[in-house]
């Protein structure tokens, strides 16, 4: 039904009315309980313990679906194992000027450019107060796009010591640039400088909080490897890849439609082949040792298994939930138990 609001309305005038419909039916007990019945899928063998934490299913909703934080009860209820809120920022900020997200039908894509719009930590704190017991939250973290590049490590670490108590898990987005300030940190240093005030206030802490990198899939092969060092070398627990790219190629939207239509982040099936091989590509250098969280053009139930094929301990959605709909995590969730059963029946006969 979505799909014809925004066909009328636009693509984020329809993601603001779900997420309107979805903050009403967190408020109603027996909306979560209805919605848990209709989409959920719940079976011992999607659970997974990772970075020490409890997933009742290994696919979660991406970072820019709940900017907020105001309605992962309800996509709790839709059945999702885990979910990433934001990209928040300390301040709050209004993104990039409207319309600024396309949906690319022929190419099964969305193309953005919000420039991470966030009501702020404060905003954040407070839905985050709201009880979340049986759900994994994740918070991505940012900078404002008024803050120099040389100042962008304050943000993250205030971000982050302000929402520790709050987040189950913590993910720094050095990936995302749609707000054309180019701050994409490439390099060890530059990634290292956010990193480590982030690492030295958790040693202060009686509790961990597991803290991942979000990569963009247009980094090189170089820079990925730098990457997986990182998380190799220091205490950084884990890797979501990727992002959206910046340069998708071989679209078929028609170029003068692209033209209209201006730069931003393309995020959807274009996207599904590199993502994969970026996970293969981490996974193969750390040896299998680091949990990552595969996201990237997820569009079926078997990419997703294709995603845990090439490494992905967990997976995210974001595209493939706006043009499948809301049966889409029951639907790989289903998928995943069925193939778990015939690998462990195909496994008790060759034992007999
Ligand atoms: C409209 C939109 C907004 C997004 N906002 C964010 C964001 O704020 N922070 C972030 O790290 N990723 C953001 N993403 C990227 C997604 O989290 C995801 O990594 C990416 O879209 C690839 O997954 P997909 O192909 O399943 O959509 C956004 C994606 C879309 C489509």
């Amino acid at each position: 039904m979505l799909r014809y609001i925004s066909f009328f309305f636009g693509e984020e005038r329809s993601h603001k009315l779900a997420v309107a419909l979805l903050r009403l039916a967190d408020k109603t007990p027996c909306c979560k309980w209805l919605l848990r019945k209709c989409y959920a899928v719940e079976h011992p063998s999607l659970e997974r313990e990772v970075f020490g934490l409890h997933f009742k299913n290994p696919v979660g909703m991406a970072a820019g679906f709940d900017r907020n934080g105001e309605i992962f009860n309800s996509l709790d209820a839709l059945g999702f194992g885990f979910v990433e809120i934001g990209t928040v920022t300390p301040l709050p900020q209004q993104g990039n000027p409207r319309p600024r997200v396309f949906r690319l039908p022929d190419d099964g894509a969305i193309l953005n450019r919000i420039g991470l719009a966030s009501k702020g930590l404060e905003r954040v704190i407070c839905n985050l107060r709201h009880p979340h017991k049986g759900i994994v939250i994740g918070c991505n973290i940012g900078k404002n796009s008024v803050t120099p590049t040389d100042d962008a490590a304050q943000d993250y670490l205030r971000v982050f010591r302000n929402l520790y108590q709050y987040a189950d898990y913590f993910t720094v987005n050095v990936s995302y640039n749609t707000t054309f300030k180019q701050y994409v940190p490439r390099t060890r240093e530059s990634v290292s400088k956010i990193l480590d005030p982030l690492f030295d206030f958790r040693r202060g802490q009686n509790q961990y909080r597991p803290i991942l990198l979000k990569i963009s899939p247009d980094l090189t092969d170089a820079e990925i490897d730098t990457m997986t060092d990182i998380m190799m070398d220091t205490p950084l627990d884990g890797i979501v890849a990727t992002n959206a790219t910046t340069k998708p190629a071989g679209l078929k939207t028609a170029g003068d439609t692209l033209k209209r239509i201006g730069n931003g982040a393309v995020s959807g099936k274009p996207l599904t082949k590199r993502a994969i091989e970026v996970v293969r590509r981490i996974h193969e250098r750390s040896r299998g040792t680091y949990p990552i969280i595969g996201s990237g053009g997820l569009m079926t139930a078997d990419e997703v298994k294709a995603m845990l094929d090439a490494g992905a301990t967990l997976v995210q959605i974001y595209t493939g939930y706006v043009y499948n709909g809301a049966r889409f995590v029951g639907d790989i969730c289903r998928s995943l138990t069925e193939k778990e059963n015939n690998e462990s029946e195909s496994k008790s006969d060759t034992s007999i």
